[in-house]
């Protein structure tokens, strides 16, 4: 990881530079997740998606003994988070409007470093009501949204905005200089468009007059590339070919969350689930959300010890709790949570 940062100081957009991201993911970017992330090299983490209105009504609760903050709604935690991960942490909001943004914004402002604004999922729920994705055809409210938050936050939080190219070079260009010009600090780029499925190779080779576009606007806004990254070795690769400041990773993140490391673990089955089990055990995040990250966790090679692997998988698929005894035997006790939570802290503090 790049020079860490000193305490109490806060971002700018030169710590959108030089660095390699976790990407926002709905589900797949839960606390235990950004954890393991930064642990392994990630250098800022983004929250997953939330649309304004839903955390505005949360009640935000702090567990003495972990120090896990949590915005509950009134079934679930809508969002959780640590002290630990927030001079990291980016969080973002899904919006079409101006004035609930920066109500959500306010609202979480304390426990986080920046607000990102999601201008790129090209879901029906999201694209609907006039969010993600399209914004990208509505630039004046994508920009009178950025434009509030960065009047209304204060200078400490930081403002960025995650795009998809344009069908047209010419479009896109446009599009980025309005958006640059409201006064963020970072752009990621998903270098595919509203329309392309995410198993289409992404368009990595459209970012690097994007960034030179930027570059020459003289805001020292940080780009950063998102679309097929594998993970460190591949982010360095990407970078050189389109001159991107940083690179942003999510689903290589979501099969290991220590693809950001220049030796990713491996062995998944036998280091990384037992461990994250426990962290996310400790830190009582919920069961249901634990298993599902789990089991989109992958390794990259073939397994020697197939075998143990299968049986753990098959303990977590049996396992309707953390406490359930085919799975506390599966994944041993001879670490406790707290122990991997302390790791986690020494990695990144
Ligand atoms: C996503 N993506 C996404 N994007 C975003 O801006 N906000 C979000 O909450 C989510 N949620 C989400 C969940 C899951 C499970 C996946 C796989 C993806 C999109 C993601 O951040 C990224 O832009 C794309 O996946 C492309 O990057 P990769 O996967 O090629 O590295």
């Amino acid at each position: 990881r790049p020079a860490k940062k000193p305490k109490l100081s806060h971002l700018t957009s030169e710590d959108f530079k030089n660095g390699i991201f976790l990407a926002p993911m709905v589900r797949s970017g839960a606390l235990p997740t950004r954890l393991f992330a930064l642990k392994h090299g990630a250098t800022l983490v983004w929250g997953p998606e939330m649309v304004d209105r839903a955390i505005l009504h949360a009640e935000r609760v702090t567990d003495p003994v972990t120090g896990v903050v949590s915005y509950n709604g009134k079934s679930r935690a809508m969002f959780t988070t640590h002290p630990i991960e927030k001079p990291y942490l980016i969080y973002q909001i899904g919006s079409s409007d101006p004035d609930l943004a920066v109500q959500a914004a306010k609202t979480v402002m304390n426990d986080v470093s920046g607000i990102d604004l999601n201008c790129g999922c090209p879901k029906p729920f999201s694209t609907h009501s006039g969010m993600g994705a399209a914004l990208l055809t509505n630039p004046d409210v994508l920009c009178s949204i950025l434009t509030a938050l960065r009047r209304e936050m204060p200078p400490e939080i930081t403002v960025s905005a995650k795009i998809r190219l344009l069908p047209s070079r010419e479009d896109t260009l446009k599009l980025v200089e309005r958006i640059v010009n409201t006064g963020i600090s970072a752009l990621t780029v998903h270098c595919r468009t509203r329309n392309m499925r995410d198993r289409e190779p992404a368009m990595v080779e459209r970012l690097r007059e994007i960034v030179d576009f930027v570059e020459g606007m003289g805001r020292g806004v940080a780009v950063i590339e998102n679309g097929d990254c594998t993970g460190w070795e591949n982010a360095k690769r990407i970078r050189a070919l389109t001159g991107a400041h940083s690179v942003m990773v999510a689903r290589a993140a979501e099969s290991n969350p220590s693809c950001f490391s220049s030796t990713p673990l491996q062995d998944v089955e036998r280091t990384l689930v037992p461990s994250y089990i426990r962290l996310a055990e400790y830190l009582d995040n919920h069961w249901g959300l634990t298993k599902f990250c789990v089991n989109q966790f992958h390794g990259t090679h073939v397994d020697v010890r197939k075998a143990d692997a299968k049986a753990l998988r098959q303990a977590l698929s049996k396992s309707k709790s953390y406490t359930d005894s085919v799975l506390k035997e599966s994944i041993g006790d001879d670490v406790s949570g707290k122990e991997e939570f302390d790791k986690i802290v020494k990695a990144i503090e």
